[in-house]
């Protein structure tokens, strides 16, 4: 099939595209308002950009009810400045759901999902306490683009439960975190335990003895 999205709805642009941009990483982030209310949400249009600076981007679609008002995430970032990215381990996939649900916004996600905190090193919003690794960053960028905002964060510091790390790289033991990703938008997502691939990278001089 084809499809022309000049012409296409909203609705199926997002269908398809979800479905074919995938897997994605799902960032669960969380976020204060002005007066220190906190706030967390998953968005899997989401992934890093560059690293020096280290850069990620983070795409919120406004609400499609009255006015197509921005999400909490979206405005306490633009208010405060500041957020952090939990990574979504197996393990945090259920809670991860619960803090998509559309609570009245005096209600604490968190608490509905049984999840606590922890401070974080440098921002004043904490990060997930049950989350085995976080990225602390800092607003960068808000574009307003159509009904969407994209948020381009800066990375100020990085936690990562020990047994994750191998210090020599150092590297993230990513066959260990057991990372998942979001697939099409109807509730699929996928594990990454026990399916990873291996394929070195190929040097050209190699490449040109003919060796693989
Ligand atoms: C796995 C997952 C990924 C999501 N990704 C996005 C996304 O990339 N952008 C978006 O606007 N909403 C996304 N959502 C929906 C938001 O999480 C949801 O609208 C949430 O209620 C927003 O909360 P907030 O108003 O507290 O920011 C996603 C939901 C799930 C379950």
């Amino acid at each position: 099939m084809k499809f022309d999205l000049e012409k296409a709805t909203a609705r199926e642009t997002y269908n398809l595209l979800i479905g074919l941009v995938a897997p994605r990483p799902i960032a669960l982030v969380t976020s204060m308002n002005e007066d220190g209310q906190l706030n967390a949400a998953p968005f899997s249009a989401y992934n890093y950009l560059c690293t020096d600076p280290p850069i990620i981007g983070i795409g919120v679609t406004n609400r499609p009810t009255e006015n197509f008002v921005p999400k909490d995430t979206a405005r306490n970032i633009r208010r405060t400045g500041e957020f952090v990215v939990n990574v979504v381990t197996e393990d945090l996939a259920q809670q991860m759901n619960i803090c998509a649900t559309d609570f009245p916004a005096e209600i604490d996600e968190l608490e509905m999902a049984c999840l606590t905190t922890a401070p974080s090193q440098i921002v004043k919003v904490p990060r997930i306490h049950q989350a085995h690794a976080a990225l602390e960053c800092r607003e960068h960028t808000t574009m307003e683009i159509g009904r969407s905002r994209i948020i381009l964060g800066r990375v100020v510091a990085i936690y990562i439960e020990d047994k994750f790390v191998d210090p020599a790289g150092p590297y993230v033991r990513a066959e260990e975190l057991h990372a998942i990703g979001r697939m099409n938008g109807l509730g699929s997502y996928v594990k990454t335990r026990d399916s990873f691939l291996n394929i070195p990278r190929i040097p050209y001089v190699e490449w040109k003895k003919g060796k693989r």
